[in-house]
């Protein structure tokens, strides 16, 4: 329990590392607990892109704006969030229950008939209004999940794999390495480099390494606790 919030209150952001690459076997420990985030439905929309020739790196420090935890990390790496994965992934989940004994009937049905509905917007997006629409006048007469637009959609894809950046960026300070979560970046270039489509988008870059003795720029700045919690 106390390794757990020791790894917390040493993660911070650094942006300035040392050479020192990242041993595979840590990287491989920290990549596996990432794995383990919980997501929508279980759908794991992440990828972890580790980018390790030479030219697609120098093209990323571009892509992040030549920040300095790009420039000097030994390692720099890409979360990718994809909102076209789900079917294959959808199919994966059944596939696993069915070799474990069998889909349960409730369950098949929801990764069937509900996913879909979910996930589905139709040519151009243009069931993402038609579905938001009826799921908000539904709503107002019984709580109604929304049945997404593309918009919401992404913001599904990309909180899981937020989550999934967040654990692999603990599981590094837990093994007393660190990272730089980073959004600043030019996202058209981002896809164009890591060869995405469409359907997926970076959901930041991470450089991850050991921070430097300059590594990290500036005590924390906590907002008043009352603020940020409150019960009702
Ligand atoms: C989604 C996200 C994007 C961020 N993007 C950048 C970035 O592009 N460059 C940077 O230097 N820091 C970036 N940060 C780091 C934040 O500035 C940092 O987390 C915040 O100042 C709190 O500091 P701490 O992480 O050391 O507690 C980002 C953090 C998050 C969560």
């Amino acid at each position: 329990m106390g390794e757990f919030f020791e790894a917390v209150e040493r993660r911070r952001t650094v942006r300035e590392f040392l050479p020192d690459p990242v041993p595979e076997e840590v990287l491989r420990r920290c990549l596996e607990a990432a794995l383990l985030a919980p997501s929508s439905s279980n759908l794991q929309p992440w990828e972890f892109v580790l980018i390790q020739n030479p030219a697609a790196r120098k093209e990323a420090e571009r892509i992040c704006l030549e920040q300095k935890p790009a420039q000097t990390a030994p390692l720099l790496l890409a979360v990718v969030a994809h909102l076209d994965t789900w079917r294959r992934n959808r199919d994966e989940v059944l596939r696993a229950h069915e070799s474990r004994g069998g889909v349960r009937p409730s369950l098949g049905k929801y990764y069937r008939t509900l996913i879909p509905l979910v996930y589905r917007t139709g040519p151009f997006g243009i069931l993402g209004p038609v579905k938001t629409g009826i799921s908000r006048v539904l709503s107002l007469f019984r709580p109604t999940p929304t049945f997404h637009g593309r918009a919401d959609l992404r913001v599904l894809v990309h909180k899981s794999t937020a989550l999934a950046a967040q654990t692999f960026m603990l599981a590094l300070s837990a093994e007393g390495f660190d990272s730089c979560p980073m959004e600043g970046f030019d996202p058209w270039r981002a896809r164009r480099l890591l060869g995405l489509g469409r359907g997926a988008e970076v959901c930041m870059f991470l450089a991850v390494g050991r921070r430097s003795g300059k590594g990290v720029w500036w005590d924390r700045v906590l907002m008043p606790e009352d603020w940020m919690v409150r019960t009702i």
